[in-house]
Formats: C-alpha cells, sequence, structure tokens
C-alpha cells in the first residue's frame, strides 16, 4: 500500500476497520478495506476532522464469522473503538449485531443485503431489495423470459434474496426452473452437477446469489459448459469488477449485476474516488459498488464527526440520519426511518473490458425500502414484464 505514513496526533479519531483480506471472502472484501483505507487517507491528508486525523485500527477477520465476533469485541471493549467499518457477509453482520448493540456501538455496513433488518446501531450503505432485486428481475425478465434458475451460497443473504426473487416472480406469473446452493466454501467440482442440471432444465437465465471463491467456479463451469450468456444469462447481484478480475474477463462477458454503482461511470466525484484509490494501492482494475460505499460511509461519517466533534453513537446517530452527499454513483443520503442509504438503482453488462455497460438506470436516488413495504413503486415496477 502507497499511502503516506503519516505520524498520526495523539489524539486522533480511532476507527475499527473489519474487512476480510485472506480467506473466500478477500477478493470483494479487500476491495472495502482498499476503500475505506482510500477515504481515511484523503480525509488525513486534507487535515483530518476538526484538526484531528482519523486513525484505523485493523484487523482481518479472515473471512470467518467466529473472528469477526472476536475483533468486534476487542476494538470495542478493549481497543476504544465505537464506531467500525466492517463486514460483507451477512452472516458476519449478524454476528456482530448483539454486541454492538449491547455496547452501543456504530456499525457502518457497506454491501447490498437480503434487508428485512432494523438496528439503532447500524448505518445500511449498499443496497437492499428494492434498490437492485427488483431493476435486475425486470430487466431480466423481460429480454429473456420467466423461468429461473436459483443457485446461491448456502447463507442467509441467498436463502432470503431468492425468497423475494421468487415473490417478483409468482406475482409476475413466473416459474422456478431449479434451486441449489453451494457451501461458502465449495469446491470447483461441487458446481458440475448443478450446471449439468441447468443445461437440461434450460431456464430463461440464472440468478446467482453465490459469493466469494465459488462465484469464480461458477461463471467458469457455464461457460466450459458451452452454455451462451447471449440466451441464457447469469444475472446477480453480487458480481462485481472484483469477481470478474477473479474470474477472467472472457468468461464474464454478457452477464449481468444489478446495483447502485460500476467503476467508470464518470462525474467529477467517480473520477477523484478512483484517482485517490488508484494513488494509494496503485490499481484500479477491482473498483466496485462495495469499495464505493466503503469510501462514501467513511465521508459521511467524517462530515458527521465534523459537527458532532464526539464519536459517541447517540450524539452521531441524529446528524448521519438524513445526511447526504454527493458519493461517486451520484447524490446520497441516508434515510432517517430506516438508517438504510438512499442508492442509485442501475443493471450493468459486462463487457470485454472487465466492466459493465449500464443497461437501465433509475431517475434518480431510489428510497431504501429494507422491508419492501413498497416494493412495487413506479419507479422499481416500470420495466416490469
Ligand atoms: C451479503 O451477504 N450481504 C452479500
Amino acid at each position: 500500500m502507497a499511502m503516506d505514513q503519516r505520524t498520526l496526533t495523539p489524539d486522533a479519531w480511532r476507527v475499527g476497520v473489519l474487512f476480510s483480506r485472506t480467506g473466500c471472502l478477500s477478493a470483494i472484501e479487500e476491495t472495502q478495506f482498499r476503500g475505506t483505507m482510500t477515504a481515511i487517507d484523503q480525509i488525513n491528508r486534507a487535515g483530518g476532522v476538526n484538526g484531528r486525523e482519523l486513525l484505523p485500527v485493523i484487523h482481518d477477520p479472515a473471512s470467518d464469522v467466529g473472528l469477526f465476533r472476536a475483533y468486534a469485541y476487542s476494538l470495542m471493549v478493549e481497543e476504544g473503538v465505537q464506531t467500525i467499518f466492517g463486514c460483507y457477509s451477512s452472516s458476519s453482520r449478524k454476528a456482530i449485531l448483539p454486541l454492538i448493540e449491547r455496547l452501543n456501538g456504530l456499525l457502518w455496513y457497506p454491501t447490498l443485503y437480503e434487508g428485512f433488518e432494523y438496528s439503532p446501531n447500524v448505518i445500511y450503505t449498499g443496497s437492499s431489495p428494492n434498490q437492485n432485486s427488483v431493476a435486475l428481475f425486470n430487466y431480466l425478465t423481460r429480454r429473456f423470459g420467466k423461468r429461473i434458475y436459483f443457485i446461491g451460497s448456502d447463507y442467509i443473504y441467498p436463502h432470503e434474496t431468492n425468497r423475494i426473487m421468487r415473490m417478483l416472480l409468482t406475482r409476475h406469473g413466473g416459474e422456478v426452473a431449479g434451486e441449489a446452493y453451494v457451501s461458502l466454501n465449495c469446491r470447483r467440482q461441487d458446481i458440475l452437477p448443478i450446471m449439468r442440471h441447468i443445461r437440461d432444465t434450460s431456464p430463461s437465465f440464472i440468478f446467482s446469489t453465490v459469493v466469494g471463491e465459488a462465484t469464480t467456479f461458477l461463471y467458469q463451469a457455464f461457460s466450459d459448459a458451452g452454455l451462451d450468456a447471449r440466451t441464457m444469462p447469469i444475472a446477480s447481484l453480487t458480481t462485481t469488477e472484483a469477481e470478474i478480475q477473479a474470474m477472467g474477463l472472457d468468461v464474464a462477458e454478457g452477464h449481468f449485476t444489478a446495483g447502485p454503482y460500476f467503476k467508470g461511470m464518470g462525474g467529477t466525484c467517480e473520477e477523484t474516488f478512483v484517482e485517490e484509490y488508484v494513488r494509494c494501492f496503485g490499481e484500479e482494475d477491482s473498483i466496485n459498488m462495495c469499495a464505493e460505499a466503503a469510501y462514501f460511509q467513511v465521508h459521511l461519517l467524517a462530515k458527521a464527526l465534523a459537527v458532532t466533534n464526539s464519536l459517541d453513537t447517540d450524539l452521531l446517530r441524529p446528524v448521519v440520519l438524513g445526511s447526504s452527499m454527493e458519493a461517486p454513483q451520484g447524490r446520497i443520503s441516508v434515510n432517517p426511518t430506516s438508517n438504510h442509504a438512499n442508492l442509485w438503482s442501475r443493471v450493468g453488462r459486462a463487457n470485454q473490458a472487465g466492466g459493465f455497460d449500464i443497461v437501465h438506470q433509475s431517475h434518480s436516488e431510489v428510497d431504501a425500502d429494507p422491508f419492501l413495504i413498497c416494493p412495487f413503486s413506479r419507479e422499481t415496477d416500470e420495466e416490469a414484464a
């Protein structure tokens, strides 16, 4: 990491940073770590917050839910940290949530997830299902049809997200072609019988909630089976530029992902983000929606901290809720009724260069509706088949 090694002031603001830099989720969590550190470096180079630098207290939970819990405990109980930037998988978030709530910390969670959660101790800056699943469903069913094959990793995010997709499918008269789950640490050969079943059942498209290293196995198995993304693509909410770098650009081309941000979207804020990330880490190919959320949420914290001059959760929360900023994806805000960010809704198609061509986007940021109270608003339902 080519960041300035600066002498931190003794009264620096201590913030926890908890992303896996090793293990099966490290490809994506490393980019969230980088997004976080990029923002911290940018803020510190500009003089910190109220003259005090942000000091990241960093742990690597190694894609292990037990280590997330252990490090969250040590951050809050032994290392004097109240605010933590961290977690990718919903299982790691669920694992540390009781602790964060009991100790009245503040978790900044920069990952799309399955929704149906609210904690006064979490600021959710990734997409909820009404901001990504609905747009993906509408776009894909309209173009490819309504027989969906579900394949996911075996934990809460895929099971719950597939439940929501099935609800959308039922509402629009579609059909489940098949459903299969693989373990988070699955091997390449575990995907092969599922891919054969997919080929035999011939769905309109595959909806993948596979995460981590297994994503590579899935897309490569699809390509090796001779299947064609032009006629039966894989649609996902988690296959980002980072996973594409890991799997190979050729096997990703033509598949779809929904999210609020894709690298190279343009705009001053996006260009600054990419420049700063490259300045810190010397590469930009892995930049993706999860890194972007990790980046802008540090700026949201810094903005609130400048007002409260305190990291006390009870002082920060009311200032963060309702706040807004220009993020790389466009203007975003924190919904004061749900603690979830109002974000843009976009669908991208993977291109030859390892990026995404945006094929659909919302007219403005979409209000977070994590409990799907109004899932079929005009904005999100406008393209329904
Ligand atoms: C996830 O587990 N929220 C991707």
